[in-house]
C-alpha cells in the first residue's frame, strides 16, 4: 500500500508548501520529505568546514560525501541529520537562509542531491516538496501542484514563523530576503523555479491552510478516481 505515490509541491519562499506538504502526508500516510532542508543541512556542512561559499569544486566534493538524512515518520516531528547529527533547528536560521542560495546554483551539487532526492522518493513514495521537484527530481509524479502567493502575503508568513520559532526579524527585512531568493530561484540556470506544465495551480493568498490542503486532497481524490494507476493505492482518511 502507499508504495511509490510521488506528489510533487513546488513554490517559492512563503507560499505555504511545507506546512500544506506536511498535512498532506499525514493524511496520505505516506513520507515527507523536504528538499529545502537537504539544501539547508548542506550549507550548514560548507560553513562548518569553513569551505568557501564560491569554491565549487569543493562544494561538489562535499555534496558528494556528505550524508543527510530525514528520520522519524511523523512529519511534524521529523529531524534533519547532518553526518548523523541532528541540525533540524540549526539550518532554520536568517543567516543560514541567505547563504544557501550559493550551494543551490551550482549545477553539480544540484545534480547530486536530485540523485539523493529520488532515492530517498523511490523507496516508499513521498510527499516532496521544493522547488524543482515536478520539473527535474519527479517529472513523471503521480500528482504536482505549484502553489503561489503574493509576495507581501508569503513574508507576513515568513515573519510569523521567525517570530514564532524565537528568532528576531523585522517585517522590512523579510519581505527584501524574500524578494532576492525569488530572484535567485526564478534565475537560476539548472532546476530554477518553474511551474511544471502539468501542475495543478494552487493560489493561496487568500486561502487558509485548511482549505489549501482540501483543495488539494479533493484533486487528488477526484483524479485517482479516473487514473487506474493510483487508484485504490492510497486511502484519504477523511476530506
Ligand atoms: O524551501 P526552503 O526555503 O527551505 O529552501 C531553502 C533553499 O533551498 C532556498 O534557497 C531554495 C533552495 N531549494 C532549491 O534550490 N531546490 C529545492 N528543491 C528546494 C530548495
Amino acid at each position: 500500500m502507499n508504495k511509490r505515490l510521488i506528489i510533487a509541491i513546488d513554490g517559492p519562499a512563503g507560499s505555504g508548501k511545507s506546512t500544506v506538504a506536511k498535512r498532506i502526508a499525514v493524511r496520505l500516510g505516506i513520507p515527507y520529505i523536504d528538499t529545502g532542508a537537504m539544501y539547508r543541512a548542506l550549507t550548514l556542512r560548507v560553513l562548518q568546514k569553513r569551505i568557501s561559499l564560491t569554491d565549487t569544486r569543493a562544494l561538489v566534493r562535499l555534496s558528494k560525501t556528505t550524508s543527510i538524512a530525514l528520520q522519524g515518520s511523523h512529519p511534524e516531528r521529523q529531524r534533519v541529520l547532518l553526518d548523523g547529527a541532528d541540525v533540524t533547528r540549526e539550518i532554520r536560521t536568517p543567516e543560514l537562509t541567505q547563504k544557501v542560495f550559493y550551494v543551490a546554483q551550482v549545477p553539480k551539487v544540484r545534480r547530486e542531491m536530485v540523485r539523493k532526492q529520488r532515492t530517498l522518493g523511490e523507496k516508499c513514495g513521498a510527499v516532496m516538496e521544493g522547488r524543482d521537484i515536478g520539473t527535474v527530481v519527479f517529472p513523471d509524479a503521480d500528482y504536482k501542484f505549484y502553489l503561489t502567493a503574493s509576495s507581501s502575503v508569503r513574508a507576513m508568513r515568513r515573519y510569523r514563523e521567525l517570530i514564532q520559532t524565537g528568532h528576531s526579524a523585522s517585517r522590512r527585512e523579510v519581505l527584501a530576503d524574500l524578494k532576492r531568493r525569488d530572484k535567485t530561484d526564478l534565475e537560476r540556470k539548472e532546476g530554477p523555479l518553474r511551474r511544471a506544465k502539468d501542475a495543478f495551480w494552487v493560489p493561496t493568498t487568500s486561502l487558509t491552510i485548511s482549505q489549501v490542503v482540501d483543495k488539494i486532497l479533493q484533486i487528488i481524490r477526484t483524479h485517482s478516481a479516473k487514473n487506474p494507476k493510483v487508484s485504490g493505492s492510497f486511502t484519504l482518511n477523511s476530506v
